[in-house]
């Protein structure tokens, strides 16, 4: 479950200019600033392979990058902002969308998670500092209901709201409560740090045992 090689390999706008070769991936899904960016950086132990920030909406595009010239991780833009409606935040509201928005969005997610065959599992990355969010379970309902497997990732685990609100652990124990309400099958999940290191190993054997399936 080593990363020795990582190779950004190209950016599409849609799931027709992904890669063809075939190859088995992972796709990085969640809010924007939850930490997608950084977790790919994270577990090629490089800087800034993947673009981050402080501020959302940094990942725009579909961006595959290639581990060990033989599977890869996708790198995707957040949902749950205003100026990406015409993204994934129309899973909720689709039925609203003005035509334009409703056709990007048809042709960014059915395009790409419903017909992406050499996907292997979504990675569905959560905020462990927050309570749970709606849009989050909303889009875990939406996968899975579209039988598209998915990992629970909890990032900045790390993190605690000094004084105030709930600590990552109890934020997870109450998404753990959720999900188990939802699903009948629980999806896996890992608990993750880009800052102390947590689950960096966790998920990449997670990811191994996924391929090797
Ligand atoms: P978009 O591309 O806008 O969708 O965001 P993203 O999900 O790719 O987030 P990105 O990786 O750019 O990270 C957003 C912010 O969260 C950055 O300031 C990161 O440093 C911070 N961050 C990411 N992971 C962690 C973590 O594990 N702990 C803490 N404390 N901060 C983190
Ligand atoms: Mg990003």
């Amino acid at each position: 479950a080593k990363v020795k090689e990582v190779d950004f390999v190209k950016s599409s706008n849609r799931a027709k200019d992904c890669p063809k070769d075939g190859r088995p991936e992972f796709a990085m899904l969640g809010r924007s600033n939850v930490g997608k960016s950084s977790l790919i950086n994270f577990l090629v132990r490089k800087k800034d392979v993947a673009l981050t920030s402080k501020k959302p909406g940094k990942t725009q595009l579909i961006n595959h990058f290639l581990i060990n010239k033989s599977w890869y991780i996708v790198d995707l833009p957040g949902y749950g902002l205003a100026f990406f409606l015409i993204q994934l935040t129309y899973i909720y509201s689709f039925a609203n969308a003005p035509e334009s928005a409703r056709m990007d969005w048809s042709s960014f997610t059915k395009g790409y998670f419903l017909n992406r065959e050499t996907l292997v599992s979504v990675l569905l990355l959560v905020d462990a500092s927050v309570p749970p969010q709606k849009i989050d379970l909303d889009c875990a309902n939406w996968l899975g209901r579209n039988n598209i497997p998915m990992t629970f990732v909890f990032t900045k685990c790390d993190k605690m709201k000094g004084g105030k609100g709930k600590r990552p652990y109890e934020n997870i124990r109450d998404y753990q409560e959720l999900i188990r309400e939802n699903y009948r099958h629980h999806p896996p999940w890992i608990m993750t740090s880009t800052v102390t290191g947590l689950g960096r190993d966790e998920l990449l054997l997670h990811m191994s045992q996924l391929r090797n399936y």
